[in-house]
């Protein structure tokens, strides 16, 4: 429900932030603030403030950051509803039911849910009774232990129309509830409600929480269909539930992995096999609700899929699905199971280790949706070649974000030189411009003599090389080719302006341009240079752009394709921000942020240190070519 914000506030004004993080952090005072280890990631000296006062906690280690209801969903893995419920009882507040209308809608779904549980003790009951004799043979028939039965809390619909109905229905529990949520039917025809579920085994599916929302019931014999499932209904939406998730979702956690498989069956019999971090679609393809649900219990949940075609049509489906919903961090990774298998009979006919081995060998999203362009493909001829690269390409610009999308355009570049090329052995040290491998075998230890340049140069600690001529110069050099890859390339803005958008360039003519197609931004995709060019030119900067174009410079950005620009873009950039002196930008946002804690400030703090970083990695890293 959506809390009304006068209580949030005072929710935060009596929950002390303090208090609440010193349940899980030591913490000691300096000067106006609290700090203590990050309770977020590990680390050896504290780098986790908390402000009273502003009701903040910031870690300048990891970035974490927030309020105490932030801090609440992190530290326990809390959803926001979740957070705010446990810290309002916690400093006996009471969450309120904002409205009348939203009290009484609150009380219906209340009862909705009793209904549910009602059914689902009645069903467990009966299969526990004469009329579900069959249907527990059934069930141990199929290797399912006591316990799990229980767990799972499967039951038995009698084969009956009236007995959920004659059992249920009372004053409390009116026909049109049980209509409600997918427990008696209503016939067309205006005749008397009936039981939904007849003559099968229960499967109960539960949220989030564990509470019933909804059953599969599977038939015992050949009839259809298979698995009735109730229809959606207020408390059930198929398409943002997995099955078996109430119960998976400690071990998870806990452990960083969770799995999806097809069916009930195969998460009762994983769980029993011990994976008890399985869950399942209902019988659909994985949504995009539940790929994040997911998310919120693993950074890699591992899908599982039939070796039979329609299987792999199904990972196809789920990769293209997941790709462009990645985020830093967070993936799919894919196992498929031996023909005809599915995880329930594997387990059953080659154990636990079999199963085992087969989420060993789960690939990673980016290689099966390379798998799926390539395979079976021949890419022999330049346009055949194109045409996977734009099929790639697509696909990676599909991606939302920014960073993800730009490491898999990276890898897909890889990996189509590679398609051309002999296998390459790189060279220690040196290395093609920006190859895969530079350096990749190079381990170093303690008391090996200092790393030189191809030159012979010693990196200076956390200088970049150092340009031989005057500073000014070398400025407006680094200044006039960032340009002209931007030019030569327009749609690279997109992935470059926030960096762009940060500096102020040094010569007075260059930045003239560098604002010039800043402003462009918004069309920048549909453009291509000469447009770009033109555009320039009828803002008054034709003279400069002209300038530009002549010097030396400017041949830079003649490379072929995108991926080249922004390659040679990260290298020159980060020379160059270092140059300007970025580095005293973010002593200088660190020491506003510890003075000031608000969210621009950390979103300013947090873009110069990325930055930062990333020079601090690159600092002696020049082995491509100088123009
Ligand atoms: P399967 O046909 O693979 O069934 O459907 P299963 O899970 O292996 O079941 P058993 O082992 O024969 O008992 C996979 C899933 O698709 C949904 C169910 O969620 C099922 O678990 N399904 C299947 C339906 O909803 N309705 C059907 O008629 C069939
Ligand atoms: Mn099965």
């Amino acid at each position: 429900m959506a809390f009304p914000p006068q209580f949030l506030d005072e929710l935060r004004a009596r929950a002390s932030l303090v208090g609440v993080v010193a349940r899980r952090v030591k913490l000691t005072k300096k000067g106006r603030e609290f700090q203590g280890l990050c309770p977020f990631h590990n680390e050896k000296s504290p780098s986790f403030t908390v402000n009273e006062e502003k009701g903040f906690f910031h870690c300048f280690g990891c970035g974490a950051h927030g309020d105490a209801i932030g801090f609440e969903m992190r530290a326990h893995h809390l959803s926001f509803t979740e957070a705010v419920e446990r810290l309002a009882s916690e400093c006996g507040l009471e969450v309120p039911k904002a409205t009348p209308e939203e009290r009484r809608v609150e009380a219906r779904r209340a009862s909705l849910h009793d209904a549910m549980e009602s059914a689902c003790q009645f069903y467990e009951k009966h299969l526990r009774g004469p009329a579900g004799r069959e249907g527990l043979a059934y069930l141990r028939g199929r290797g399912l232990s006591d316990d799990t039965i229980a767990r799972f809390r499967l039951g038995w619909s009698p084969d009956s129309r009236e007995a959920l109905k004659t059992a249920l229905m009372s004053d409390a529990c009116p026909e049109a509830q049980l209509i409600e949520v997918g427990l008696l039917k209503k016939p067309d025809n205006g005749g008397a409600s009936f039981d939904f579920f007849r003559g099968r085994v229960m499967f109960p599916v539960t949220d989030r929480r564990g509470r019933v929302i909804a059953f599969g019931a599977r038939t015992l014999g050949d009839g259809q269909p298979k698995y009735l499932n109730s229809p959606d209904t207020p408390l059930f939406h198929k398409g943002a539930t997995l099955y078996g998730l109430a119960i998976a979702r400690e071990t998870a956690r806990e452990r960083n992995v969770v799995m999806a498989a097809e069916g009930y069956m195969d998460v009762i019999a994983l769980h029993q096999a011990g994976f008890t971090f399985a869950v399942a679609p209902l019988g659909t393809a994985l949504t995009e609700a539940q790929i994040e649900e997911m998310w919120r219990l693993a950074d890699e949940p591992i899908l599982c899929f039939d070796g039979d075609n329609a299987g792999q049509r199904a990972m196809a489906r789920a990769a293209e699905r997941g790709l462009p919903i990645c985020k830093p961090g967070k993936s799919l990774r894919f196992a498929t199971l031996p023909a005809p298998e599915d995880p329930d009979s594997l387990i059953k006919a080659k154990g636990p280790a079999a199963m085992q081995a087969v989420l060993d060998a789960a690939q990673p999203l980016v290689d099966v949706v390379w798998r799926l362009s390539t395979d079976n493909r021949p890419t022999d001829t330049p346009e055949r070649r194109a045409a996977l690269e734009k099929e790639l390409k697509d696909k990676a610009f599909a991606i939302t974000d920014e960073t993800v999308r730009w490491q898999y355009l990276s890898v897909f570049r890889d990996k189509m030189r590679a398609l051309t090329r002999p296998a390459w052995v790189p060279s220690q040290g040196k290395g093609g411009f920006g190859g895969q491998g530079r350096r990749a075998d190079f381990k170093r230890r303690p008391g090996d003599p200092p790393l030189r340049g191809p030159d012979g140069r010693l990196p200076g600690a956390g200088k970049p090389p150092p340009p031989q001529v005057d500073d000014a110069v070398w400025l407006r050099r680094a200044e006039a080719k960032l340009l002209s890859l931007l030019i030569c390339h327009p749609p690279l803005l997109e992935q470059v302006f926030e960096s762009l958008g940060e500096v102020g360039f040094s010569d007075k003519n260059l930045d003239n341009l560098r604002r010039g197609i800043l402003k462009h931004l918004q069309s920048i995709h549909d453009l291509d240079s000469d447009q770009l060019c033109a555009h320039l030119c009828a803002d008054g900067l034709g003279q400069g752009l002209d300038a530009l174009m002549g010097t030396d410079e400017f041949k830079i950005g003649r490379v072929e394709t995108i991926i080249e620009a922004r390659q040679h873009w990260d290298r020159h950039f980060k020379r160059y921000a270092w140059k300007r002196g970025l580095s005293d930008d973010i002593g200088h946002a660190a020491q506003q942020l510890a003075e000031q804690m608000s969210a621009d400030v950390f979103d300013r703090f947090a873009a110069l240190k990325e930055v930062g970083r990333a020079i601090a990695k690159d600092d002696d890293d020049d082995t491509g070519p100088e123009f």
